[in-house]
Formats: structure tokens, sequence, C-alpha cells
């Protein structure tokens, strides 16, 4: 039997959740999954980062929990889909590079700790997810930010494999950065992000877990295509 194309029902669309520690290819395959799927790919680490570097700018002591509280409404992000990947935009100015620089990377983390920042940024997430079709990967979007994610990922692999690969990434990006630091940079993320009070980075209890340490990216996305399609129901 033919369905006449009035009477095919759209797509539903899910909510994707990608969560897991530093460097582990996150943002990469749902990057992979939004250009497959046609959905929206939010990288919840560049809103961190994009706070942090407004501290940074403005000299604003991320120990001073008062201060950064007091600017919070002064700051607005936004993302631009390019041909390239999403561009983070810091009060109207691109600062996809600026972010991904060793400074924001030492600092971030301790900021993520606040909960004032994570009020402001889990509300701005849940307010992009509201319309579904949208892949989101961070640390705690299978916890906190999207608890009903239709399908939610962690990902992990070893501490050796992540730091080659970020040290890589860095390196082709033109950013600065020798690889002890990255490592070290990587452990202590991982260290503040799963100890901290507030929305600590651990799997939801219904998370497909995925080591891709010894995974092609191409094996990665076929398998998690496959779990998306059976969410999704095409
Ligand atoms: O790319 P990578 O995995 O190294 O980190 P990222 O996604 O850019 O995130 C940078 C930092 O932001 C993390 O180490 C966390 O401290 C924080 N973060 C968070 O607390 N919650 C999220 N949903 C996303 C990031």
């Amino acid at each position: 039997m033919r369905l006449e194309k009035s009477k095919l029902l759209p797509l539903k669309k899910i909510i994707i959740a990608i969560d897991g520690f530093s460097s582990c290819g996150k943002s990469t395959l749902a990057r992979q999954l939004a250009a497959k799927l046609d959905y929206v790919f939010i990288d919840s680490g560049a809103m961190y980062r994009a706070v942090t570097l407004y501290l940074i700018q403005r000299g604003i002591d991320h120990r001073d929990a008062a201060a950064v509280e007091a600017v919070l409404p002064q700051i607005y992000i936004h993302f631009e889909r390019q041909a390239s990947g999403n561009l983070t935009f810091l009060n109207g100015e691109a600062v996809e590079q600026q972010i991904r620089q060793t400074q924001v990377s030492d600092l971030v983390s301790p900021v993520a700790t606040l909960s004032a920042v994570r009020r402001m940024l889990v509300q701005q997430q849940q307010k992009l997810g509201e319309s579904k079709g949208i892949i989101m990967d961070g640390r705690d979007i299978g916890t906190v930010v999207f608890p009903r994610a239709e399908l939610k990922i962690f990902l992990t692999a070893t501490t050796t494999t992540r730091a080659e690969r970020r040290y890589l990434e860095l390196q082709q990006k033109g950013t600065p950065a020798d690889i002890d630091w990255v490592r070290h940079n990587l452990e202590e993320r991982d260290r503040i992000d799963s100890t901290r009070a507030d929305s600590p980075l651990r799997q939801a209890s219904d998370a497909v877990v995925i080591d891709n340490t010894n995974l092609k990216p191409e094996e990665q996305l076929a398998m998690v295509m496959a779990l998306a399609r059976m969410r999704i129901g095409s």
C-alpha cells in the first residue's frame, strides 16, 4: 500500500543527551548526529566556558560567588550555525576560539560548581530543548537538564586516549598547549566535575554507556544512529 504524502505522519522528534568525561568526543558525536538527523546541536560546555571567559575579561574572582551572581544578568550567550559547526557568541561577540584557550579551561570547572551559574544555564538549555529535535552534550544533560530525554548516551575512554585526542585537536586549531598540561587539565576537571555538590557528573541510570577508546568515529556514529532510529521509530 502506498501512502499519500499528505497522510504520512511527521517523524517523532526526540531529545538526545550525551554526557561523559572531558575530551571523550561528545561534541564530535553530537555534531555528526545532528547533521544526520537534521537536529540542533548544543554544546552546553561552551556556555560554561563563555561565562568563565566573561569573568576573566571583567577580572571577577570566581571564588566570590556573590560577585559572580551579580553579573550573571549581563551575560547573553547564543549560538550561530555555520558550515564548520556552531559558533558561540558572548554578548554578540564571536568567542569560539577564546573559550577553548587554556586560561578558560583552567577555570571553567570551578566556575561550573557555582549553583547560580548552573541555574541560569540549565534554564536556557531547557528552553532550547522545548521543541525537541535537539542533541545536547555536557555533564548533567541526562540527569538534570533533560531527565526525560528519549536517548541518553554516556561516553567514556581511557585518560591517555582522551589526552592525546584533545592535544591533537588543540594543535589543529592552533591553540598552544603541552600534553602534560592537557592531561592534568582533564584529570582535574573530571575530579571537580564528579565531586561537586550541585549536579555532579554521573551516569544516568537509563543511559547507554559507550567506551570509545577503540572505536572509530564512524563505528560509534553507527551504533548511536541505530539507537536513535529505534527511539524515533523509523
Ligand atoms: O570538551 P570537554 O569535554 O573537555 O569540556 P566542555 O564540554 O567544553 O565543558 C567544560 C566544562 O564545563 C566541564 O569540565 C564542566 O566543568 C563544565 N560543564 C558542566 O559543568 N556541565 C555541563 N553540562 C557542561 C559542561
